[in-house]
């Protein structure tokens, strides 16, 4: 007996960002920088930072929102949450079930998943397992980070880099029978997981030894990173293209994770694309982590920089390492 896959349609895109703006020129207060390092570095110029008691919660909250109105779905049509994020905003409750109770649904499993600025492509892998075996019909994922709290302001190498943000999709049973996933990949190296790190220090029982409280920060050995990604990414994305019977010239764009502009260019390069398949925010939003795909979907469509329907090959990488690919099927309308 063989077991028929139920495909995929990916039904809404929707993003959050804070409205607070930190420029390269305002950095300029806690350290010894500059605009132009920054800017040919990285080809950042300005992140958005959460304020007061704002969180990744409420910048998810809004971006599963918006992808839900994007789907024209009700919220109660809604079987399963998953939540990715590179350092949720508690490690319990689940940021999925946070979100989960602002949008008021009960009685469906929410989990959250780390795996870094992979996370969108972690999630979307999940969510096609779920609904091609038949288990849920319709999936939300969210990808939110709100890395301004988790950075060290000192450190001028690394708090430059991140901002805050959130995407969100949400994918449904396909009831056209075309799937939107043509192919998906999804992988892990543990054995690089010093590259980027952010320990949950805690203290041993005083009743053990003397308590020092330890501070817990972002740190990055940011050119193993960069050595990384640039040997592995080009060829994986090539075998993602061959598992889904496609050439590079024949998807529509390029919608990479917005680690940094060099990256981006380099991967670029390898693809032959012209700037004008290339999707990249980075500019304005910095690295927000799991959240940068889908923001950089979703607002690409917004700006008309990304026309409906079309194909993309979305593209994660981060701490663990962990990287990803899927190439997808976008439909007209859901962003
Ligand atoms: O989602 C996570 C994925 N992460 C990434 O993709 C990160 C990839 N890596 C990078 O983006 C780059 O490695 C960085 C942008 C983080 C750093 O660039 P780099 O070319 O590797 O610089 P570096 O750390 O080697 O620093 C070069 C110099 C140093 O000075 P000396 O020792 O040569 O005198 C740094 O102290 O630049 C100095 N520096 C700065 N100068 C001005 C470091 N940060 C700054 C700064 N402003 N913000």
């Amino acid at each position: 007996m063989t077991n028929k896959l139920i495909p995929l349609k990916i039904a809404g895109v929707g993003y959050s960002v804070p409205e607070k703006i930190i420029t390269n020129e305002d950095l300029k207060e806690l350290y010894d920088t500059s605009d132009e390092w920054i800017y040919t570095r990285t080809g950042i110029k300005e992140r958005r930072v959460v304020c007061g008691e704002e969180s990744a919660i409420d910048l998810g909250f809004k971006a599963a929102q918006n992808a839900i109105a994007k789907a024209k779905i009700n919220v109660e049509d809604i079987d399963l949450i998953i939540a990715a994020s590179s350092a949720p905003v508690d490690l319990y409750p689940a940021m999925a079930c946070r979100i989960q109770a602002k949008l008021g649904i009960k009685n469906i499993p929410a989990f959250d998943v780390t795996a870094a600025c992979s996370g969108l492509i972690y999630t979307l892998d999940m969510a096609k397992a779920f609904i091609s075996s038949g288990m849920y019909k319709t999936v939300l994922i969210i990808a939110a980070d709100n890395n301004s709290r988790l950075c060290d302001w000192e450190d001028r190498s690394v708090s430059i880099l991140f901002g805050d943000g959130a995407g969100a999709m949400v994918v449904t049973q396909s009831d056209d029978g075309i799937d939107d996933i043509l192919s998906i990949d999804i992988r892990a190296d543990g054995s690089l997981g010093e590259f980027i790190t952010l320990p949950l220090t805690g203290q041993n029982c005083p009743l053990v030894e003397p308590c020092e409280q330890k501070p817990s920060y972002v740190k990055m050995n940011g050119k193993e990173v960069y050595k990384f990604v640039v040997k592995v990414l080009p060829e994986y994305i090539d075998k993602c293209l061959k598992e889904a019977n496609m050439k590079a010239e024949d998807v529509d764009y390029f919608i990479p994770h917005q680690a940094n502009q060099r990256i981006i260019d380099a991967v670029q390069q390898r693809l032959g694309y012209s700037d004008e398949k290339v999707i990249s925010n980075i500019k304005y939003y910095g690295n927000t982590s799991a959240a940068s795909v889908p923001i950089a979907l979703a607002e690409g469509v917004e700006s008309g920089k990304i026309k409906l329907p079309s194909t993309a090959i979305l593209c994660g990488f981060g701490a663990g390492m962990t990287w990803g690919v899927a190439i997808v099927r976008l439909r007209e309308g859901i962003c």
